[in-house]
């Protein structure tokens, strides 16, 4: 049961009933299914990446902004099986953040990265996997809504992927100190991370908002849709820039990966570049203009504001 919208509602509890809902349902595809079994090191690397830890702060977007735009839970285990597919899609780009190629960590949720316990060639292989998984899990699981919402979905998802994740990890990867800018590491934030998350939320605005009607209720959906979208984006970076941080003033056993990274990397971040206190005050205002964007939308949005202020309150 997703709990009940309330304006008074205590955000850490629904954070983590929210979190064993996903977990639980991640666990029934991956576990009790007979489909995953051989070859076992893929299935042991893919379980180990996908299933134990991570607040799973996309799919609860993803789900919250379902529960505020639909009037009832018709769709909510197809609400869920978009969430399982971001999962994967979340999780394969740890596994690949981590590669030596890439940020070479050794820890990843309070343990060793993929790559680390099941050796490189596993973990890339394992990510492929899980990339590929996650759009036939819309296609196949998904039993209420319609082939263009389907369609939606997927369009949405690999956009975020294909156009955001993987060119945002790119410019993270190549952009030299000289290159170094406030707009750069904007662009860096939105497209390695916000665009996922605005993915998130649409695929819950999609699945939320009825796609059976008239012209002008169409009209008016594009511009929910809209507003969404500006939502996403903004507490996006405003996630990223908490994650920079973080990396700066949390440790190791907090954050179950390793802090001082980006430094140690010479990343290019906003708290590395201008300093906590800035960097803050710019999530601070990313909020406000997210909390602003929700407000031009017709609906109850006091969950996703509490959920926007505990992305600038998270300690890991
Ligand atoms: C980590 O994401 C990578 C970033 C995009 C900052 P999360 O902080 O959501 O990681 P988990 O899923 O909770 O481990
Ligand atoms: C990762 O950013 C963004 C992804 C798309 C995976 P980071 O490299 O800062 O994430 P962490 O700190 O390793 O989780
Ligand atoms: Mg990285
Ligand atoms: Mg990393
Ligand atoms: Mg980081």
């Amino acid at each position: 049961m997703v709990t009940e919208l309330k304006s008074n509602i205590d955000i850490e509890v629904y954070l983590g009933q929210q979190k064993s809902l996903i977990d639980k349902y991640l666990k029934k595809i991956f576990i009790e299914s007979n489909n995953y079994i051989e070859p076992k090191e893929l299935w042991d690397a893919i379980r180990y990446s996908l299933l134990d830890g991570g607040k799973r702060i996309r799919s609860i977007l993803c789900l919250a902004s379902y529960e505020t735009v639909s009037p009832d839970k018709t769709h909510l285990d197809d609400c869920l099986t978009a969430c399982a597919s971001i999962e994967l899609i979340h999780a394969m780009s740890l596994i690949h953040d981590d590669l030596p190629s890439m940020d070479n960590d050794d820890l990843r949720r309070g343990r060793p990265s993929c790559h680390k316990a099941y050796g490189e060639a596993t973990a890339i292989l394992a990510g492929d996997a899980m990339l590929s998984l996650a759009f036939e899990l819309i296609v196949e699981n998904t039993k209420t809504i319609s082939d263009s919402q389907k369609l939606k979905l997927i369009s949405v998802l690999s956009k975020a992927f294909g156009l955001g994740l993987v060119p945002g990890q790119i410019l993270d990867l190549k952009t030299s100190a000289t290159q170094r800018s406030k707009s750069k590491i904007e662009e860096i934030s939105r497209l390695k991370t916000a665009e996922l998350i605005k993915a998130s939320v649409l695929c819950g605005v999609i699945i939320g908002l009825n796609n059976n009607k008239s012209i002008t209720e169409k009209a008016l959906n594009e511009t929910i849709i809209k507003s969404f979208e500006r939502f996403g984006i903004n507490i996006g970076i405003a996630f990223q820039i908490i994650d920079d941080i973080l990396d700066v003033t949390s440790d190791t056993k907090t954050l179950g990966k390793t802090s001082g990274k980006d430094r140690d990397q010479d990343k290019s971040t906003y708290p590395l570049i201008m300093g906590i206190e800035k960097s803050k005050k710019m999530t601070e205002d990313l909020i406000k203009k997210a909390k602003s964007d929700l407000a031009e939308t017709p609906f109850n949005i006091s969950l996703l504001c509490s959920i926007s202020d505990f992305v600038i309150n998270r300690i890991n």
